[in-house]
């Protein structure tokens, strides 16, 4: 008879898990482009100054996944269509980011429970969750649709290795946030 297989749990980042980290995102970035640019210091990275909350998730005791949430401000696409269509102040946002899970540990549900507990994270500061991804980021695109997310549009950038079109979400509303 074969043994269950253990439940996966979401949890705060500890800086001892970053190396595990990287190596989970190596093997995205392998397999889906995600980042599209591999950063000389993912583990700088994947911590970035400001964040204000990040989660791994965790299968058989393996970390498999990880999700993280900065305040927004006026500067970032996400926020500031948020604040655009809301006529509300972008630092009233966190952007979700640094999402992924390891290619092994898909379709089980853990990029829908990371991004569900980023959401919460920023209800819990007070702060209407946003976020963007690349267009063409098809499983992340459908991801976040499929969990109720808003699509407020695209937005085209300049980054250092050409343009790229972002489409940016909007998370759902805190219970007691203004309509
Ligand atoms: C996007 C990503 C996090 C999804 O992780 P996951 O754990 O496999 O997703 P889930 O199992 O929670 O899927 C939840 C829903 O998303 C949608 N979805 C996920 N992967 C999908 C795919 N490859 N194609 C179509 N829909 C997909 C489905 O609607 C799914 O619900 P369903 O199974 O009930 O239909 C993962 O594919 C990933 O790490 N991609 C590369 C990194 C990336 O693009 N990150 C986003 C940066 S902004």
């Amino acid at each position: 008879m074969s043994e269950p297989r253990a439940t996966a749990v979401l949890r705060p980042r500890e800086a001892g898990d970053l190396p595990r980290c990287a190596a989970v995102l190596r093997a995205v970035h392998k397999a889906d482009g995600y980042p599209r640019n591999w950063p000389a210091d993912p583990a700088a990275w994947l911590a970035t100054a400001g964040q204000c909350a990040a989660l791994v998730a965790v299968l058989d005791g393996e970390i498999v996944g990880h999700a993280a949430l900065t305040p927004g401000t006026a500067r970032d696409t996400a926020a500031a269509r948020w604040a655009a269509r809301t006529g509300r102040d972008a630092a009233e946002t966190a952007e979700v980011g640094r999402l992924f899970v390891a290619p092994t540990a898909r379709g089980l549900g853990l990029g829908a429970r990371l991004l569900a507990a980023a959401g919460a994270a920023a209800h819990e500061r007070g702060l209407h969750p946003v976020l963007c991804v690349r267009d063409g980021d098809r499983a992340a695109v459908a991801l976040y649709r499929r969990a109720g997310w808003t699509d407020t549009g695209t937005a085209r950038e300049d980054w250092p290795d050409g343009p790229v079109t972002l489409r940016c979400f909007a998370g759902p509303a805190r219970a007691d946030e203004p309509a």
